[in-house]
Protein backbone atom coordinates (compact mmCIF):
# COMPACT_ATOMS: atom_id res chain seq x y z
CA UNK A 1 0.00 0.00 0.00
CA UNK A 2 1.29 3.67 -0.94
CA UNK A 3 0.27 5.17 2.49
CA UNK A 4 1.14 3.82 5.74
CA UNK A 5 0.51 5.15 9.60
CA UNK A 6 0.88 4.85 13.37
CA UNK A 7 -2.33 4.33 15.05
CA UNK A 8 -1.08 4.25 19.12
CA UNK A 9 -4.36 2.22 20.38
CA UNK A 10 -6.91 -0.35 19.42
CA UNK A 11 -9.60 1.46 18.28
CA UNK A 12 -13.19 0.29 17.25
CA UNK A 13 -13.22 -1.88 14.00
CA UNK A 14 -15.42 0.70 12.00
CA UNK A 15 -12.58 3.16 12.57
CA UNK A 16 -9.72 0.65 11.18
CA UNK A 17 -11.38 -0.16 8.54
CA UNK A 18 -11.78 3.10 7.03
CA UNK A 19 -8.01 3.62 7.92
CA UNK A 20 -6.94 0.10 6.28
CA UNK A 21 -8.63 1.06 3.05
CA UNK A 22 -6.12 3.24 1.96
CA UNK A 23 -3.38 2.93 4.49
CA UNK A 24 -1.13 0.01 5.91
CA UNK A 25 -1.72 0.06 9.89
CA UNK A 26 0.80 -0.22 12.30
CA UNK A 27 -1.30 -0.77 15.65
CA UNK A 28 0.11 -0.43 19.31
CA UNK A 29 -1.23 -3.20 20.67
CA UNK A 30 -0.43 -1.91 24.55
CA UNK A 31 -3.23 -0.90 27.04
CA UNK A 32 -0.65 1.69 28.61
CA UNK A 33 0.52 4.51 26.27
CA UNK A 34 3.36 3.85 23.57
CA UNK A 35 6.60 5.33 25.11
CA UNK A 36 7.95 8.31 23.45
CA UNK A 37 10.84 6.39 21.76
CA UNK A 38 8.92 4.08 20.13
CA UNK A 39 6.52 6.88 18.63
CA UNK A 40 9.69 8.78 17.20
CA UNK A 41 10.23 5.38 15.66
CA UNK A 42 7.08 4.68 14.29
CA UNK A 43 6.24 8.20 13.11
CA UNK A 44 9.79 8.02 11.42
CA UNK A 45 8.13 5.80 9.02
CA UNK A 46 4.85 7.39 8.67
CA UNK A 47 2.98 9.20 6.58
CA UNK A 48 0.65 9.93 9.39
CA UNK A 49 -0.61 8.92 13.39
CA UNK A 50 -3.57 8.72 14.96
CA UNK A 51 -3.02 9.71 18.88
CA UNK A 52 -5.13 9.93 22.10
CA UNK A 53 -4.77 12.92 24.41
CA UNK A 54 -2.16 10.43 26.48
CA UNK A 55 0.50 10.83 23.91
CA UNK A 56 2.94 13.83 23.78
CA UNK A 57 3.07 15.34 20.29
CA UNK A 58 5.75 18.04 20.12
CA UNK A 59 9.01 19.56 18.06
CA UNK A 60 11.63 17.58 18.98
CA UNK A 61 9.78 14.30 18.41
CA UNK A 62 8.68 15.01 15.02
CA UNK A 63 12.16 15.57 14.30
CA UNK A 64 12.63 12.50 12.18
CA UNK A 65 9.90 12.34 10.89
CA UNK A 66 9.97 13.70 7.72
CA UNK A 67 6.98 11.34 6.12
CA UNK A 68 4.48 12.85 8.65
CA UNK A 69 1.71 14.99 7.23
CA UNK A 70 -1.13 14.57 9.73
CA UNK A 71 -1.20 13.70 13.67
CA UNK A 72 -5.22 13.22 14.24
CA UNK A 73 -6.41 13.27 17.64
CA UNK A 74 -9.29 10.88 19.11
CA UNK A 75 -10.50 14.08 20.91
CA UNK A 76 -11.86 17.30 21.29
CA UNK A 77 -8.96 18.45 23.17
CA UNK A 78 -5.53 18.64 22.27
CA UNK A 79 -3.31 20.35 25.09
CA UNK A 80 -0.89 16.97 24.36
CA UNK A 81 -0.25 18.56 20.69
CA UNK A 82 2.22 21.21 20.07
CA UNK A 83 0.21 22.62 16.86
CA UNK A 84 2.27 25.72 15.84
CA UNK A 85 5.37 22.46 15.82
CA UNK A 86 2.93 20.86 13.84
CA UNK A 87 2.25 23.50 11.63
CA UNK A 88 5.79 24.85 11.45
CA UNK A 89 6.57 21.38 10.31
CA UNK A 90 3.58 21.36 7.46
CA UNK A 91 2.22 18.38 9.61
CA UNK A 92 -1.85 18.69 9.77
CA UNK A 93 -3.57 18.52 13.12
CA UNK A 94 -7.04 16.96 13.31
CA UNK A 95 -9.52 16.44 16.39
CA UNK A 96 -13.24 15.09 17.05
CA UNK A 97 -15.24 18.23 17.72
CA UNK A 98 -19.18 18.14 18.12
CA UNK A 99 -19.83 14.29 18.78
CA UNK A 100 -18.76 14.16 22.42
CA UNK A 101 -20.41 17.41 23.63
CA UNK A 102 -23.56 16.04 24.77
CA UNK A 103 -21.46 12.78 26.25
CA UNK A 104 -19.41 15.17 28.03
CA UNK A 105 -22.64 17.35 29.26
CA UNK A 106 -24.43 14.19 30.94
CA UNK A 107 -21.18 13.19 32.71
CA UNK A 108 -20.96 17.00 34.04
CA UNK A 109 -24.34 16.15 35.37
CA UNK A 110 -23.81 13.04 36.36
CA UNK A 111 -21.24 14.86 38.71
CA UNK A 112 -23.35 17.44 39.98
CA UNK A 113 -26.59 15.36 41.01
CA UNK A 114 -23.56 12.62 42.51
CA UNK A 115 -21.66 14.65 44.57
CA UNK A 116 -25.03 17.33 45.95
CA UNK A 117 -26.80 13.78 46.82
CA UNK A 118 -23.70 11.62 48.03
CA UNK A 119 -24.58 9.29 45.86
CA UNK A 120 -21.68 7.88 45.64
CA UNK A 121 -20.93 7.61 49.54
CA UNK A 122 -24.14 6.72 50.37
CA UNK A 123 -23.90 3.13 48.24
CA UNK A 124 -20.08 2.94 49.61
CA UNK A 125 -21.78 3.40 53.43
CA UNK A 126 -24.78 0.99 52.68
CA UNK A 127 -22.38 -1.75 51.64
CA UNK A 128 -20.58 -1.68 54.60
CA UNK A 129 -23.17 -1.53 56.60
CA UNK A 130 -24.17 1.80 57.72
CA UNK A 131 -27.91 1.54 56.54
CA UNK A 132 -29.27 0.96 59.97
CA UNK A 133 -32.73 2.89 59.34
CA UNK A 134 -34.38 5.58 57.46
CA UNK A 135 -33.00 8.41 59.04
CA UNK A 136 -34.13 12.12 58.82
CA UNK A 137 -30.50 13.61 58.85
CA UNK A 138 -28.47 10.52 57.43
CA UNK A 139 -27.29 11.41 53.73
CA UNK A 140 -29.15 14.68 53.42
CA UNK A 141 -27.36 16.65 50.66
CA UNK A 142 -27.56 19.54 48.71
CA UNK A 143 -30.63 19.82 45.89
CA UNK A 144 -29.59 20.44 42.59
CA UNK A 145 -32.98 22.01 41.09
CA UNK A 146 -33.26 25.74 41.21
CA UNK A 147 -29.67 26.36 42.18
CA UNK A 148 -27.65 28.56 40.78
CA UNK A 149 -24.89 27.23 38.37
CA UNK A 150 -21.75 28.59 37.59
CA UNK A 151 -20.26 27.85 33.76
CA UNK A 152 -16.60 28.78 33.18
CA UNK A 153 -16.38 28.59 29.33
CA UNK A 154 -19.59 28.21 27.79
CA UNK A 155 -18.24 26.45 24.80
CA UNK A 156 -20.20 23.47 23.11
CA UNK A 157 -19.93 21.33 26.27
CA UNK A 158 -20.76 24.57 28.28
CA UNK A 159 -23.75 24.93 26.41
CA UNK A 160 -25.24 21.56 26.71
CA UNK A 161 -24.63 21.67 30.54
CA UNK A 162 -26.43 24.74 30.70
CA UNK A 163 -29.31 23.25 28.78
CA UNK A 164 -29.60 20.36 30.84
CA UNK A 165 -29.66 22.35 33.68
CA UNK A 166 -32.71 24.61 32.60
CA UNK A 167 -34.74 21.22 33.16
CA UNK A 168 -33.20 21.54 36.62
CA UNK A 169 -34.63 25.13 36.54
CA UNK A 170 -31.51 25.90 38.01
CA UNK A 171 -30.27 29.63 37.34
CA UNK A 172 -27.45 29.72 34.94
CA UNK A 173 -24.26 32.22 35.24
CA UNK A 174 -21.07 32.00 32.95
CA UNK A 175 -17.86 33.51 32.09
CA UNK A 176 -16.57 33.45 28.64
CA UNK A 177 -14.43 36.10 26.28
CA UNK A 178 -17.89 36.04 24.34
CA UNK A 179 -21.39 36.57 25.27
CA UNK A 180 -22.82 33.34 24.39
CA UNK A 181 -26.57 34.84 23.06
CA UNK A 182 -28.24 31.45 22.07
CA UNK A 183 -27.37 30.39 25.53
CA UNK A 184 -28.85 33.62 26.88
CA UNK A 185 -31.94 33.36 24.89
CA UNK A 186 -32.49 29.71 24.87
CA UNK A 187 -31.86 29.36 28.66
CA UNK A 188 -31.67 32.71 30.43
CA UNK A 189 -28.21 32.49 30.98
CA UNK A 190 -26.37 35.42 32.16
CA UNK A 191 -22.87 36.70 31.69
CA UNK A 192 -21.11 37.49 34.61
CA UNK A 193 -17.15 38.53 35.82
CA UNK A 194 -15.41 35.20 37.56
CA UNK A 195 -16.08 37.22 40.79
CA UNK A 196 -19.56 37.32 40.62
CA UNK A 197 -19.56 33.91 38.89
CA UNK A 198 -17.72 32.53 42.03
CA UNK A 199 -19.60 34.23 45.05
CA UNK A 200 -22.92 33.48 43.59
CA UNK A 201 -23.11 29.49 41.76
CA UNK A 202 -24.26 26.53 44.05
CA UNK A 203 -22.07 24.56 42.00
CA UNK A 204 -18.78 25.73 38.77
CA UNK A 205 -18.23 24.02 36.08
CA UNK A 206 -15.91 24.15 33.99
CA UNK A 207 -15.60 24.12 30.81
CA UNK A 208 -13.11 26.30 29.01
CA UNK A 209 -10.04 24.48 26.85
CA UNK A 210 -6.68 23.96 28.85
CA UNK A 211 -4.42 26.81 27.56
CA UNK A 212 -1.59 29.26 29.08
CA UNK A 213 -4.30 31.39 30.43
CA UNK A 214 -6.57 28.69 32.06
CA UNK A 215 -3.67 26.91 34.04
CA UNK A 216 -4.25 26.90 37.37
CA UNK A 217 -7.00 29.49 37.04
CA UNK A 218 -8.69 27.87 40.16
CA UNK A 219 -6.64 28.02 43.05
CA UNK A 220 -7.08 28.74 46.82
CA UNK A 221 -7.80 32.53 46.02
CA UNK A 222 -10.74 31.41 44.19
CA UNK A 223 -11.91 28.73 46.33
CA UNK A 224 -12.09 31.21 49.07
CA UNK A 225 -14.08 33.05 46.58
CA UNK A 226 -16.96 30.73 46.21
CA UNK A 227 -19.40 29.76 48.87
CA UNK A 228 -18.62 27.30 51.90
CA UNK A 229 -21.35 25.40 50.25
CA UNK A 230 -20.29 25.39 46.70
CA UNK A 231 -19.62 22.82 44.79
CA UNK A 232 -16.89 22.41 41.79
CA UNK A 233 -17.03 20.00 38.80
CA UNK A 234 -13.75 19.64 36.26
CA UNK A 235 -14.82 17.64 33.54
CA UNK A 236 -12.48 19.83 31.19
CA UNK A 237 -8.67 19.11 31.98
CA UNK A 238 -7.13 18.55 34.98
CA UNK A 239 -4.05 21.41 35.41
CA UNK A 240 -7.39 24.49 34.83
CA UNK A 241 -7.31 23.66 38.60
CA UNK A 242 -4.28 23.47 41.52
CA UNK A 243 -5.26 19.92 43.13
CA UNK A 244 -3.09 20.18 46.01
CA UNK A 245 -5.18 23.54 46.47
CA UNK A 246 -8.08 22.15 45.72
CA UNK A 247 -7.54 19.24 48.06
CA UNK A 248 -6.52 21.43 50.71
CA UNK A 249 -10.11 23.80 50.35
CA UNK A 250 -11.80 20.46 50.51
CA UNK A 251 -10.15 19.19 53.97
CA UNK A 252 -10.20 22.88 55.47
CA UNK A 253 -13.92 23.07 54.32
CA UNK A 254 -13.76 26.33 52.07
CA UNK A 255 -15.84 24.41 49.72
CA UNK A 256 -18.01 21.68 50.42
CA UNK A 257 -17.36 19.38 47.70
CA UNK A 258 -16.26 18.47 44.29
CA UNK A 259 -16.83 16.31 41.31
CA UNK A 260 -13.45 15.33 39.42
CA UNK A 261 -13.35 13.35 35.77
CA UNK A 262 -9.91 15.12 35.25
CA UNK A 263 -6.71 15.07 36.72
CA UNK A 264 -3.01 17.37 36.75
CA UNK A 265 -1.08 13.60 36.14
CA UNK A 266 -3.58 11.24 34.75
CA UNK A 267 -4.15 8.12 36.03
CA UNK A 268 -3.85 10.27 39.37
CA UNK A 269 -1.23 8.43 41.72
CA UNK A 270 -3.27 6.73 44.81
CA UNK A 271 -1.43 8.78 47.42
CA UNK A 272 -2.30 11.90 45.76
CA UNK A 273 -3.41 14.60 48.00
CA UNK A 274 -6.92 14.74 46.22
CA UNK A 275 -7.60 10.91 47.19
CA UNK A 276 -7.10 11.86 50.59
CA UNK A 277 -10.05 13.33 50.93
CA UNK A 278 -12.86 12.10 52.81
CA UNK A 279 -15.49 10.33 50.41
CA UNK A 280 -17.89 12.55 51.31
CA UNK A 281 -16.22 15.39 49.88
CA UNK A 282 -15.14 14.03 46.36
CA UNK A 283 -16.39 11.82 44.18
CA UNK A 284 -13.56 10.90 41.49
CA UNK A 285 -13.75 8.97 37.69
CA UNK A 286 -11.05 8.34 36.19
CA UNK A 287 -11.48 10.91 32.50
CA UNK A 288 -14.87 9.30 31.43
CA UNK A 289 -16.01 12.34 30.12
CA UNK A 290 -16.74 11.02 26.36
CA UNK A 291 -17.18 7.17 27.43
CA UNK A 292 -20.14 5.73 26.00
CA UNK A 293 -19.86 3.00 23.44
CA UNK A 294 -21.61 5.44 20.72
CA UNK A 295 -19.69 8.74 21.16
CA UNK A 296 -16.29 6.70 21.39
CA UNK A 297 -16.98 4.81 18.15
CA UNK A 298 -18.17 8.36 16.59
CA UNK A 299 -15.11 9.71 17.84
CA UNK A 300 -12.23 7.14 16.24
CA UNK A 301 -14.75 7.24 12.98
CA UNK A 302 -13.80 10.98 13.22
CA UNK A 303 -10.64 11.17 13.92
CA UNK A 304 -9.95 8.16 11.06
CA UNK A 305 -11.83 10.39 8.62
CA UNK A 306 -8.82 13.35 9.43
CA UNK A 307 -5.86 10.44 9.16
CA UNK A 308 -6.82 9.67 5.73
CA UNK A 309 -7.80 13.00 4.55
CA UNK A 310 -4.24 14.13 6.00
CA UNK A 311 -2.20 11.40 4.28
CA UNK A 312 -3.74 11.35 1.12
CA UNK A 313 -3.05 15.82 1.16
CA UNK A 314 -6.90 16.20 1.43
CA UNK A 315 -8.11 19.06 3.58
CA UNK A 316 -9.22 17.50 6.75
CA UNK A 317 -12.80 17.44 7.66
CA UNK A 318 -12.09 18.25 11.50
CA UNK A 319 -8.99 20.82 11.05
CA UNK A 320 -6.94 22.12 14.05
CA UNK A 321 -4.77 23.80 11.89
C1 LIG B 1 -11.47 14.28 26.12
O1 LIG B 1 -11.10 14.66 27.17
C2 LIG B 1 -11.46 15.07 24.93
O2 LIG B 1 -10.84 16.15 24.91
O3 LIG B 1 -12.05 14.63 23.93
Amino acid sequence: MQYRVFVSRRLPQEALDIISAVAEIDLWEGDAPPPRDVIAEKIAAADGMLCLLTDRIDGPLMDGASRLKVVSQMAVGYDNIDVPACTQRGVKVGNTPGVLTETTADLAFALILATARRVVQADNELRGGEWKTWSPLQWTGTDVHGATLGIVGLGRIGYEVARRARGFDMKVLYCNRSAHEGAENDFGAVKVSMEELLAQSDFVSLHCPLTTETRHLFGTEQFKQMKPSAILINTARGPIVNQIELAQALQDGVIAAAGIDVFEAEPVPLNDPLLQVPADRIVVLPHIGSASVKTRTRMAVLAAGNLVAGIQGLPLPHPVN
